[in-house]
């Protein structure tokens, strides 16, 4: 269903090869040669095109939230409803052929897609490595922010504890700090890009701390290894880093959740504040906790909370029947189905597929009942939903199969399941804020209407 574009094929049978073993790159090089590009690309279409229509904005749009609207820029990623992500015009499959994994891992990694990202190039393996040992060498926490991390309450949500300890680190902003002695606009890219690349080498080790002072109080966290990437860092300081599968989990799941194009709550509250040249820290933030809300993020959690009282209630070997049950329970109680349903998409999700792919390779996975129970739960749910008739998607998106891979390796606690969410998104947020800058875009300001306007309007 998910066909490699022709480019791509193109691509991987001639260039790859060669690339790989050619150039030892900085990111930060690719984006200098990448960036007037793009800049041309966006004054032509404002001379050229200026006053092209997209689309028409009609009264269910203000009311429905914005959905369907076309009203952002957000050059990493388009979603297509019935196809899913594309990442720079790459399916998830077209990235899982070319884009760099760990050394021994068969997994695309975070340095990897979020090279992808920022600059529409495919990285070499080099080129990735030498990311990879940025990011090591810039991980380690500063002390104030262990002092913020451990003096927080253990029943505080590990999500608010993460956006806390992201918003704290702006004490480190160089975007802030060159922003207060007065660079020139053209230069900001190149602070914020330094403040996304030292973020997002610090995340794991804040949400590793997160992790060990909620679920594993006084146990050492591993210092970081240069020699890894950053989620097999990420592994080590969770106390995972000897589970090879999982840590492959991880590798994948922070990859592809890394960016869903513009107009989801947590990139687009993120752009939204990043827009007001609130540093990358502050813009990420508040991206975090937009991730937090139930409908978006932390959906994760409440999937695998779901699907556990189902099991708890109905045993191991349920039938089909007993979940088409269960799931109109849920649908008359007036609660919606976790992991089903999406603003956007109208197909099963490729990412809920990449992850259940990687299920159906590992035989101990698919033996263990709970992902047994999500696989089940698949075959029954769009039917129900259909017939329930409410929602446009019926379909399962990433959430539906994302828990119970990391219940089954050990990491049970699901409270933390959207703070792993937390630590991937920041690729794209990140490469957001960085293109925002380079192409100057403006401070967000869309118009508001009352009702009472938008009738006045309407009669006109
Ligand atoms: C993702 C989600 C928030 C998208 O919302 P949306 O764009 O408003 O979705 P729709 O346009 O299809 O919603 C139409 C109706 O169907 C309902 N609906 C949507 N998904 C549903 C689900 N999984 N279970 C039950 N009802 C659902 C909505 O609540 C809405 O009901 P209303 O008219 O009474 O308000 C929604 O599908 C949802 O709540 N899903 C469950 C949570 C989840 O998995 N979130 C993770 C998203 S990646």
């Amino acid at each position: 269903m998910f066909k490699s574009s022709a480019s791509t094929t193109r691509y991987l049978s001639r260039g790859f090869a060669q690339r790989r073993l050619a150039s030892t790159k900085t990111v930060r090089d690719v984006l200098e040669e990448v960036i007037p590009k793009k800049q041309l690309q966006l004054k032509q279409l404002k001379t050229e095109h200026g006053q092209a229509v997209l689309g028409d904005v009609k009264v269910e749009h203000v009311v429905g939230g914005m959905r369907g609207l076309k009203a952002m820029l957000w050059e990493a990623s388009v979603l297509d409803p019935n196809e899913g992500i594309r990442f720079h015009g790459m399916t998830i499959q077209d990235c899982q052929k070319v884009l760099p994994a760990a050394p021994g891992g068969k997994e695309i990694i975070a340095e990897s897609m979020f090279w992808l990202l920022l600059t529409g190039k495919v990285p070499t393996e080099a080129e990735t490595r030498q990311l990879s040992r940025e990011l090591a060498e810039k991980g380690e926490l500063p002390e104030y922010i262990e002092k913020l991390i451990d003096s927080l309450p253990t029943t505080l949500h590990p999500m608010t504890q993460l956006g806390m300890g992201v918003a704290a680190l702006n004490h480190e902003s160089k975007f802030q700090a060159a922003y207060e002695q007065g660079i020139k606009k053209s230069e900001y890219w190149t602070y914020a890009l330094e403040d996304s690349i030292n973020l997002l080498a610090r995340l794991p080790a804040l949400a590793a701390r997160i992790y060990r002072n909620i679920y594993n109080p006084g146990k050492p966290i591993p210092k970081i290894n240069k020699d890894l990437d950053l989620v097999g860092n990420y592994a080590n300081m969770l106390g995972f880093g000897d589970n090879y599968d999982l840590t492959e989990y991880l590798r994948l799941y922070i990859a592809i959740h890394g960016d869903h194009e513009g107009g989801n709550a947590s990139a687009h509250t993120s752009h939204l504040v990043g827009s007001t040249l609130a540093d990358p820290y502050l813009s990420y933030a508040a991206g975090l906790y937009a991730l937090a809300g139930p409908l978006h993020g932390l959906a994760n959690q409440e999937v695998l909370r779901w699907q556990m009282s189902m099991q708890k209630e109905l045993g191991d070997n349920i039938s089909h029947d007993h979940i088409r049950e269960y799931l109109w329970r849920t649908l008359k109680s007036g609660q919606v189905v976790p992991g089903y349903g999406h603003g956007v998409l109208r197909n099963p999700d490729p990412r809920f597929m990449a992850l259940q792919e990687f299920c159906e390779t590992r035989p101990e996975l698919l033996a263990d009942p709970i992902v047994q129970l999500v696989k089940k739960t698949y075959e029954v749910a769009p039917a129900v939903l259909k017939e329930h008739g409410k929602t446009k998607n019926p379909y399962p998106n990433v959430d539906a199969a994302s828990g119970c891979v990391l219940y089954h390796y050990g990491l049970t606690q699901f409270k933390y399941y959207t703070v792993i969410f937390g630590v991937s998104r920041a690729l794209g947020c990140l490469t957001q804020y960085v293109w925002a800058k380079a192409l100057g875009l403006p401070i967000e300001r869309p118009k508001s209407l009352s009702m009472d306007a938008i009738e006045k309007l309407i009669k006109q």
